[in-house]
């Protein structure tokens, strides 16, 4: 396949893929998610591939979210269809046998910040910031956010930063359990470099079995249907239309709960 918008390496049993939209943020628009499905059944198919690591171009963005101005087109029916499509796919990357890393290099907002928790595990760079800002656009996170935020910080924790919209920093990620190690930005794919080392090391098989084994214990299918129904919901709103708007036209929205 011909990537447009990642950038992938493979070396020595690891695929580096890096999203690759710096002027948009490394946002995730349709086709971005499509390369990403692709760039995982391919770490599924190829034997030699036995690690996977997540990073976005730049030192501003890992991702800062899904792409908004996308949003345009959703409606009730299709955006049930779009939170399922991404749901699937990060549960993809969740459930691959192989061990995924995220290299968190900036900026982990709304579906980046869902594409990074879809990780096993996240490194994070001491500028990076993570937040699921979607009630300020008159949405929910769609892409398992919901799910998989008050497993790895708790709900209480994770209803603050869902309900607020509010970022974090990376240190505070560390602090909550969100953030497995915070280094600098020049350590950054060292770091991960590092754990990915770690783990290819062990035995494959048995690495594959523990990554299945922790999350059938953290799987909810009914959860992810609710999300999904709940953010399918939201769009038929004003406060939706508003929310997105108000950020293309940069100016602060005003919601009227309708
Ligand atoms: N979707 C589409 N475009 C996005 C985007 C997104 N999620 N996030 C950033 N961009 C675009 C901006 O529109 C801008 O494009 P332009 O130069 O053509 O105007 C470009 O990326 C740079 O972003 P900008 O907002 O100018 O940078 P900033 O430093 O002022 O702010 C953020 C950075 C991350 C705080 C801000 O971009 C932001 O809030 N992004 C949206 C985050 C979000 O709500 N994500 C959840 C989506 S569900």
């Amino acid at each position: 396949m011909d990537y447009q918008n990642l950038l992938l390496e493979k070396n020595d049993g690891l695929l580096t893929i890096t999203i690759n939209r710096e002027s948009k943020l490394n946002a995730l628009n349709g086709k971005t998610l499509q390369e990403l499905k692709s760039a995982f059944d391919m770490a599924y198919d190829e034997e030699e591939i036995r690690a996977v690591i997540i990073t976005g171009k730049g030192e501003k963005a890992f991702v800062a979210g899904a792409d908004i101005s996308e949003f345009k087109d959703l409606n009730e029916l299709n955006a049930r269809k779009f939170s399922e499509e991404g749901q699937e796919i990060f549960n993809g990357i969740e459930n691959c046998p192989k061990p995924v890393i995220a290299a968190v290099n900036g900026f982990a907002l709304g579906g980046g910040c869902e594409l990074a928790m879809a990780c096993h595990i996240r490194v994070a760079s001491d500028n990076a910031k993570f937040g699921l800002p979607e009630v300020s656009l008159g949405i929910i996170p769609g892409y398992g956010g919901t799910q998989r935020l008050p497993i790895l910080v708790g709900k209480g924790i994770a209803n603050e930063m869902i309900l607020t919209g509010d970022m974090i920093s990376a240190k505070r990620g560390h602090e909550i359990g969100l953030v497995n190690h915070v280094v600098s930005q020049d350590e950054l794919m060292n770091k991960t470099k590092e754990i990915a080392a770690k783990i290819l090391a062990k035995a494959p098989i048995a690495v594959s079995h523990a990554i299945d084994c922790i999350n059938a214990a953290h799987t909810n299918a009914s959860g992810y249907q609710t999300e999904a129904n709940a953010f399918s919901s939201a769009i038929k709103t004003d406060d939706f239309t508003e929310g997105t708007s108000a950020f293309l036209e940069k100016r602060k929205p005003n919601f009227t709960g309708k």
